[in-house]
């Protein structure tokens, strides 16, 4: 089967070097808060272009800890789009903020600015803009809306490492960037990790002292905290693999541009990539009104096609009480008909050509 992304496969490209930094790390004897989670944080901030990194346990954890650092929680409202991991509305509502969830752009997949000024209410604080897939947000838009209505924006760059909008990366753009390093994202470690990036000062503050229970410099609880930090294994790994991200990003879009020429007459519907921005092509999501006999077709052919996500967040039963009082059109017929086809960067030209060949013969 030819998987949809392999995080072993980027392993062993990077074996040796994995290999050592790990033993170096066993050796070392410290492994939580130390010399390598405080490296990766200076250099994934630099890379992002930002002053500030904070290591955090995982993506989900990002979202709550960037929004209680930003004193939003109970009480508050916080608006995100319902077609997303579900993680973004886990990480709102852990804050204790209500999640309100907008509708999606069509064909881009990533939120509706114009939707989600409409939900606006006194109570809301914030927007999470989710840099879907690898493609990033209209940010002029979401940035737009939020200074004429006070609000702070984070963005959910989990799917988007390297990413740029207009030259600037993602996670450096928004009031804050929460960062996820599970296994098969852009940059992945070998277990579960995250970062909050800003050039706020006083933010980056409260997120280090929220990870370690909410100690200050005295290690006494001046506001109640988490345990949410980025070990010295997942650091150092990562560490190994962020040199690389730009080269693995550049093969993964050149994969979509060799698919997207090859499914360009077949009437699919293909990832439209927004003006003026670096698509990281962490998922490769195609349309088709066909769907679900297409994904049992593929996989019969080895080709491991999958949905993301086959349920809008508002359509869960865990969410459906609460994240909307309203259809979300566009979502809910976007959800009706994407298809995930298998990329990554160490994806070989044979494996693109078969995942092709198939997808043709569907066709
Ligand atoms: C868009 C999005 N946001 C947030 C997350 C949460 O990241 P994590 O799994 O590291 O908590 C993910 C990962 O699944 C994601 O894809």
């Amino acid at each position: 089967m030819i998987l949809f992304s392999n995080p072993k496969a980027q392993y062993l490209s990077h074996k040796t070097a994995i290999d050592a930094a790990i033993a170096n790390v066993l050796d070392s004897g410290w492994y939580i808060l130390g010399k390598q989670m405080e490296g990766f944080e200076d250099e994934f901030a630099s890379y992002v272009g930002t002053d500030h990194g904070v290591g955090v346990a995982s993506g989900t954890d990002a979202i709550t800890l960037a929004l209680r650092g930003l004193s939003i929680g109970t009480g508050d409202d916080v608006i995100a789009p319902s077609h997303t991991a579900v993680a973004t509305v886990a990480g709102i509502e852990q804050s204790g903020a209500k999640a309100v969830c907008a509708d999606i752009e069509a064909g881009l997949y990533t939120i509706d600015a114009a939707h989600a000024e409409r939900l606006i209410t006194p109570q809301t604080k914030a927007i999470v803009a989710v840099h879907l897939y690898g493609q990033p947000v209209d940010m002029d838009a979401i940035m737009d809306v939020a200074k004429r209505h006070g609000l702070k924006v984070i963005e959910d760059c989990a799917q988007a490492t390297g990413a740029k909008y207009k030259g600037m990366r993602v996670g450096s753009i928004g009031d804050a960037g929460c960062f996820s390093f599970f296994p098969t994202k852009n940059l992945g470690g070998f277990g579960d990790g995250g970062m909050v990036t800003t050039n706020d000062a006083g933010l980056a503050e409260q997120v280090r002292q929220l990870r370690l229970y909410g100690w200050a410099d005295d290690r006494v609880s001046h506001q109640p905290g988490a345990n949410s930090r980025l070990d010295e294994l997942q650091a150092a790994v990562l560490r190994v693999k962020l040199p690389h991200l730009d080269d693995d990003n550049a093969k993964r879009r050149a994969i979509a541009d060799r698919y997207d020429a090859a499914f360009a007459d077949t009437g699919l519907e293909l990832p439209v990539r927004r003006d003026d921005v670096d698509h990281v092509f962490h998922l490769y999501v195609i349309a088709t009104d066909r769907r679900d006999e297409m994904m049992n077709f593929l996989k019969s052919n080895d080709v491991g096609a999958a949905i993301h996500y086959a349920e809008a967040v508002h359509q869960q039963p865990a969410y459906e009480d609460r994240v909307t009082n309203q259809p979300l059109i566009e979502t809910e017929a976007t959800v009706a008909k994407i298809l995930t086809l298998p990329i990554y960067p160490e994806l070989t030209e044979e494996d693109q050509g078969a995942v092709i060949s198939a997808v043709l013969e569907f066709v």
